[in-house]
């Protein structure tokens, strides 16, 4: 079958926290990403495990490092040093996209400062130029899980307004630097994270906070005060260049009811409202929805937004909708039996294959969701992560033959191209990952999602060197014949 869209862009996404390495160099700061220890007796099939709540305490203590725990994020997969060659390997596939994300900790390492760190803005000068030599576009993440430890020290992270200013500083710091080699935005990554990973996505410790009931109205609150940044640096960036391009990026997380029972159809509508649609409404159609404002006074939140705010979102809006795509899961009203899934936990779907750490596969889910998306906001769709984690070592031919990933991939790209002929418009396809990184959620490096093979183990042992897998050979082709 050959791919209908013939201006599609094709690339891979990576994260800062998660590739880059060189934690202390340069005048970088710690972020929370790289003070979470990698756990060796993790239970793959739980996500509360491997999202533990992190405490204060923790945090401070793995600064020094005392235990001599090891913190895989520090190290990544070393592409501070590496990326010229990573980047090469990109080209060479055929990839003509790249989405990264710029560590805040590199550029404003306090958050606070008046000045940008120089040293940094060179790093991603250097990275983003060498992008483009290789032909590759570019959509920058400005904020992928990797909140600087300092804005969650001083400030108790986003629920302080000092924070949105601080996020504007940066933001026209990298505008002012790579507006010309930047393509496409995104503020802030997964930003639904905030209400389900507090400390991830907004930096605020549950610890700090007296009850739940506080806690709740904390978490909405900084999502609120990201929602209000994120408008802010549209209107900021449209001034500065007209033609600048900003998106969303969600982690969707598609559910279905487990049955046709009308409660169970109203449960699934809820969770979709509440984990989903709440965060594209906001940003897409420049209001928060009536839906939420019911959830707000069922739990005590008492949302502090100004008018001004309000017009704020109304006027700066999304220009393009971007989401990341691994699973899906179902919903009911009675209690069933719970899959792990993308930093949510959902219920077990009897026709889906499920990966190790309990994903359940579902390509035509997405399809479902391109159309449900192109249905609801008429905006341009771009899948800015999908792909499929798994446990792998090189053969003796020092490669990997990884047909369930081909199989993965193109099984998700068929229905990406039947979705095109269902008339949605979806402009691109970042996978996840072009090549081998640390796990953002269980931190281990034997969760594999790579094209090509990166010879580091859990603890960073091995020599680093990168190696294709069947799947990049397969993907290349791909890319040469259009056929999938
Ligand atoms: C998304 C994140 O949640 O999923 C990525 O944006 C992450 O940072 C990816 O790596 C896959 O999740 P995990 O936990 O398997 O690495």
């Amino acid at each position: 079958m050959k791919f209908e869209r013939k201006d599609f862009l094709w690339g891979g996404a990576t994260a800062a926290a998660q590739v880059e390495g060189a934690y202390d160099v340069d005048g970088k700061s710690l972020t929370i990403s790289e003070m979470r220890p990698y756990q060796s007796k993790l239970d793959r099939k739980k996500l509360e495990d491997s999202l533990k709540t992190l405490t204060r305490k923790s945090l401070v203590d793995s600064i020094e490092n005392k235990e001599g725990l090891h913190y895989p994020k520090r190290y990544g997969i070393d592409h501070y040093n590496r990326y010229k060659e990573d980047l090469k390997l990109f080209k060479e596939a055929n990839m003509n996209i790249y989405r990264l994300s710029i560590a805040w900790s590199r550029i404003f390492p306090n958050g606070d400062e008046k000045e940008p760190n120089k040293k940094g803005l060179e790093f991603y000068k250097n990275l983003l130029t060498e992008c483009k030599k290789n032909n590759l576009k570019v959509m920058v993440t400005i904020n992928h899980f990797d909140l600087p430890w300092p804005i969650i020290d001083k400030y108790k992270g986003w629920i302080n307004r000092d924070v949105i200013d601080m996020f504007i500083k940066y933001c026209k710091t990298l505008f002012n630097e790579y507006m010309d080699l930047v393509d496409y935005w995104l503020p802030i990554n997964e930003i639904n994270i905030g209400v389900v990973a507090p400390e991830l996505g907004t930096g605020i410790l549950k610890e700090d906070y007296k009850s739940e009931s506080e806690y709740i109205q904390a978490k909405y609150q900084a999502l609120h005060h990201q929602f209000i940044a994120c408008s802010k640096i549209f209107e900021i960036g449209r001034k500065m260049n007209k033609d600048i391009k900003f998106g969303c990026m969600v982690a969707n997380v598609t559910t279905y009811p487990s049955d046709c029972n009308p409660i169970n159809q109203r449960e699934n509508q809820r969770f979709q409202q509440l984990s989903r649609f709440f965060f594209y409404d906001v940003m897409a159609r420049g209001e928060y929805p009536s839906y939420i404002w019911r959830y707000f006074k069922e739990n005590n939140v008492n949302l502090i937004i100004s008018e001004e705010e309000k017009k704020l979102l109304k006027n700066n809006t999304l220009d393009f909708i971007t989401f990341s795509y691994y699973m899906t899961g179902t919903t009911s009203k009675e209690s069933v039996e719970k899959s792990n899934g993308n930093l949510m936990s959902v219920g077990k779907n009897p026709f889906l294959k499920e990966t190790e750490w309990g994903w359940q596969i579902d390509p035509v889910g997405l399809r479902i969701t391109l159309n449900q998306l192109w249905d609801r906001y008429q905006l341009p769709l771009f899948i800015s992560e999908n792909g499929i984690g798994v446990v792998e070592t090189l053969n003796k031919n020092n490669t990997v033959e990884d047909d369930y990933r081909i199989e993965y991939l193109s099984k998700h790209i068929e229905q990406i191209n039947e979705a095109i002929k269902d008339g949605v418009d979806v402009f691109g396809y970042t996978m996840w990952t072009p090549i081998d990184v640390v796990s953002a959620t269980t931190n281990e490096m034997s969760k594999r999602y790579g094209l090509i093979y990166v010879d580091y183990d859990d603890y960073h042992n091995g020599s680093g060197n990168r190696y294709l897998k069947k799947s990049y050979h397969w993907f290349k082709k791909f890319r040469e014949t259009g056929e999938i």
